[in-house]
């Protein structure tokens, strides 16, 4: 459909806005933002919105286009950076093309470095547009897909196709969106092994924050959003812009702002030297940019993200099984009567489904050697894995089963036959990295050999689950002597997505060291993150809450570990471990087989309580309270209708004030009557002689001498009553936890 410049792009959905202006001849971007309403200016948006000319300066106003560019007059990074080879220097017929003479090929094209993309074509819905632009001259069409999705959240990708006659080499292409000008502070998350989505803050000054990942995997510093907001904006006040980028390869993501007084947010994928050469007629697909914004906080952009997740077709819609990992069970120490007591132990406590970790195929009695040979070890296994599943399925549980496919250790069977297969950088291996190369799924037999092993394992044997891992950053990655962390990034997409089409009741889990694979591009072909190999409960109180910023719990696995955690050594209260785990999807990764009675009567417990409220903890609400005591954090999922609410109060460390005094409980219905209990663990009652199974750790979580009277009973008040005025709070030791269930009275 031809465009009509004078009619605006308008989308709107759930309080946000975006407004495109084609009236300059390419689409700019207005406004993204807040619900702009009904009614626009009349006629002229870009002139009623288009700022003066200073001195010194370009003599128009310039557009911020949906791919800004230096032939529009924008002076900050361009949306596209590439240049045409020259017949010959790349070009498909082998003639000199410096011969042709500076900028002109021999079929006329321009050998050019700076696009004029001009509208061509736009069709656009209430949600959504298409819009095409293209430079005849240099070559170039570019299709730009914006849509809108009911809960606010706002996708974005641009398609490049090469219609010129010779190659066009890509260095970037990059999804960029303004922010408005009250937003002032970045914020974004880092992290390392164990020790993922840590957040920074800092504000915006000239210039470009940018994040760059290279890790060939999206990465354990990768920043999951990056964010702009309104001074101090918080968890529930301020306005927020906020953007992922859905891709798991090498990637940047910035916030650059100018002198001119703009700032937008971008994303690009990091393209290698000479990696994507689009030979006449090919294209190139952006991953796509997820941009939410809100008005209220950072709650307002995870619910933007959550409607969008759940509204997806494939999105998990049965209950979150209880899970047993047997990784810090056993390790390596694969045995049948060991595996099988766990089994034992784990129904017993109401496991759902068993997962065997690492360890179980061919040479793998360590991690030195065996990934490629993906073979059941007969050494450990004489009968295969059938002893283990079916003790497991007999007792009523799933069989999960660890994998790491994209990886091959040189020590293997698969390497030695196959020493080609080992992606590097066309003379030398990589650095190893936990004793082990990549595998190049760039090469359609490595990809075929591996495809096929995996099926052949989910055909043979009743597996409902895998924890796909990976444990390496792609280094020097390449194939056939070039870069190729895109090309391989693309195959691991599709290896995951073919063994899904034949396996379409298996769920798989992106496990990488922890959570180094976490994004909207690997989330869109599996169940769920592993979000760190972290068990530590203080540490993942900051690693979950960051990583459900964008990521719902239900998608994010949660594990009880064993008192004292195998990665920091602290030791921690099982009601500390059982309530961080409970706001994900819960599971156990924990020797079992050694519980106590209490213990393991308290346990139990906590998994009945996760099963009786595991409906609401993934389909309601996350709310964050802003807490004025850095020491305190209160976080809660509120069911979609405000009927119902699960809190953890948590105290991560000593409190600058002696007690808590009244905390605010933000997000219910305000004129819905609560009642309010401490469900967990329960204060100890000197009348009570039993405190009741979840009681065990009263006596050091809590810190006083007399509690808050409510605490006894529980208490009746109103949504608005709740949140204004609050509740006094018991004093909590450092590193304890208390949950609050909240239901309309
Ligand atoms: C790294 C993962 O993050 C762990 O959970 C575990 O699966 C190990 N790999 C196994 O090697």
């Amino acid at each position: 459909m031809e465009p009509n410049p004078l009619n605006p792009i308008y989308l709107r959905a759930a309080g946000v806005s975006l407004l495109i202006d084609l009236s300059s001849g390419e689409p700019s971007v207005l406004h993204w933002g807040a619900d702009l309403g009904g009614i626009l200016p009349d006629l002229s948006l870009a002139g009623v919105m288009s700022g003066p000319v200073p001195h010194s300066a370009l003599d128009i106003p310039v557009v911020l286009g949906l791919l800004p560019q230096a032939s529009s007059g924008w002076r900050g990074r361009p949306g596209l950076r590439g240049h045409r080879l020259a017949a010959g220097n790349g070009g498909r017929d082998g003639v000199d093309g410096d011969a042709l003479g500076i900028g002109v090929d021999r079929d006329g094209t321009r050998r050019g470095f700076s696009a004029r993309l001009r509208l061509t074509g736009c069709r656009a819905t209430e949600r959504s547009a298409v819009i095409t632009t293209a430079d005849a001259q240099l070559g170039l069409t570019v299709v730009t897909e914006v849509t809108l999705h009911d809960g606010g959240l706002l996708e974005l990708r641009h398609h490049l196709t090469n219609d010129g006659g010779t190659d066009y080499a890509l260095e970037e292409l990059a999804a960029v969106l303004p922010v408005g000008p009250e937003a002032t502070e970045i914020l974004d998350l880092t992290g390392r092994w164990c020790r993922e989505r840590h957040p920074q803050r800092h504000s915006v000054q000239q210039g470009t924050w940018l994040r760059s990942a290279r890790h060939g995997r999206t990465g354990h510093d990768s920043s999951l959003l990056l964010a702009a907001g309104s001074l101090g904006f918080g968890n529930r006040q301020g306005k927020v812009w906020a953007t992922h980028f859905a891709w798991s390869g090498d990637h940047e993501a910035y916030l650059e702002s100018l002198a001119d007084g703009r700032s937008v947010l971008g994303a690009s994928e990091l393209v290698g030297s000479g990696e994507i050469v689009l030979a006449p007629g090919e294209s190139y697909l952006t991953p796509a940019l997820f941009a939410a914004y809100s008005s209220h906080g950072l709650d307002g952009i995870s619910d933007a993200f959550y409607a969008w997740f759940r509204g997806r077709s494939k999105h998990p819609s049965t209950p979150r099984p209880v899970v047993l990992n047997t990784w810090e069970a056993v390790y390596f120490n694969h045995d049948l009567t060991v595996l099988t007591s766990l089994a034992d132990a784990a129904a017993d406590l109401g496991v759902e489904r068993f997962v065997l970790d690492d360890g179980w195929f061919r040479h793998r009695r360590d991690d030195h050697a065996g990934l490629g040979d993906w073979y059941v070890d007969p050494n450990v296994w004489p009968e295969g894995l059938h002893p283990l599943i079916a003790a497991v399925t007999d007792r009523g549980m799933e069989f999960g089963l660890w994998v790491e496919p994209e990886m091959i250790n040189s020590d293997s069977d698969a390497a030695r036959a196959h020493p080609d297969w080992i992606a590097g950088p066309g003379s030398g291996l990589p650095l190893q990295w936990r004793h082990q190369q990549v595998l190049d799924l760039v090469n359609p037999q490595a990809w075929q050999y591996i495809y096929d092993r995996l099926d052949a394992l989910l055909s043979e044997y009743r597996i409902f689950y895998l924890k796909w891992d990976q444990n390496r950053d792609l280094s020097e990655m390449g194939h056939a002597g070039g870069p190729s962390v895109h090309e391989q990034t693309l195959a691991a997409y599709r290896l995951l997505d073919a063994l899904r089409a034949a396996h379409p009741g298996v769920e798989i889990e992106s496990c990488s060291s922890g959570g180094a694979r976490a994004d909207l591009g690997i989330l869109q072909r599996t169940d769920r993150i592993w979000a760190s190999d972290c068990n530590d409960a203080l540490e993942r109180q900051t690693i979950q809450r960051w990583t459900s910023m964008i990521v719902p719990p239900e998608l994010v696995g949660a594990h009880v570990g064993p008192p004292t955690s195998h990665t920091t050594g602290r030791t921690h209260t099982l009601s500390f471990r059982a309530i961080t785990a409970l706001f994900g999807h819960f599971g156990l990764e924990w020797d079992i087989r050694s519980l106590t009675g209490p213990e393991h009567d308290e346990l139990r417990g906590v998994i009945e309580l996760y099963k009786e409220h595991r409906t609401l903890l993934h389909t309601g609400r996350m709310v964050r309270a802003d807490l004025p005591d850095p020491a305190l954090l209160l976080h809660g999922v509120v069911a979609g209708d405000g009927s119902e609410a699960l809190f953890a109060l948590v105290a991560t460390s000593t409190s600058f004030s002696e007690q808590p005094g009244r905390v605010a409980i933000p997000g219910l219905a305000p004129e819905l009557s609560y009642r309010v209990e401490v469900i967990y663990p329960r204060p100890l009652d000197p009348d009570r002689e039993d405190p009741g199974v979840t009681g065990r750790d009263a006596a050091s979580t809590y810190l006083q001498t007399s509690a808050p009277a409510w605490l006894a009973t529980g208490v009746v008040a109103s949504g608005q009553f709740l949140s204004e005025s609050g509740l006094p709070m018991p004093i909590l030791n450092p590193e304890h936890a208390i949950l609050l269930h909240i239901s309309a009275a």
